[in-house]
């Protein structure tokens, strides 16, 4: 388990498959995030290149599990249960 001061790790796959077909959009999701979850979720945020899994993207590795066809849809969900997994206190 992981201590709850550890940055949360996503990569987003940067290659021009998954970039042109999602992760333009969920780059710049995941930009707002990171600014308005400080408080309360850190998160590592980096691109990586081609992951050679291009029919199955666009992909963005979060903690070290890989999702596919990641839609902003999707990624909204995804961050959500990080959000809830990471907060231990209430805040106003
Ligand atoms: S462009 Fe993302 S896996 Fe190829």
């Amino acid at each position: 388990m992981a201590a709850e001061s550890d940055p949360v790790e996503i990569v987003v796959c940067l290659g021009s498959s998954c970039f042109a077909r999602g992760n333009m959009a969920n780059l710049a999701l995941l930009k707002k995030y990171a600014e308005s979850a400080g408080s309360h979720v850190s998160v590592r945020l980096s691109g990586s290149l081609c992951q050679e899994q291009c029919k199955v993207g666009p992909n963005i590795m979060i903690d070290g599990t890989l999702h596919h066809g990641v839609t902003p849809a999707h990624l909204r969900e995804l961050l959500q249960q990080l959000g809830k997994s990471g907060e231990a206190h209430g805040t106003a």
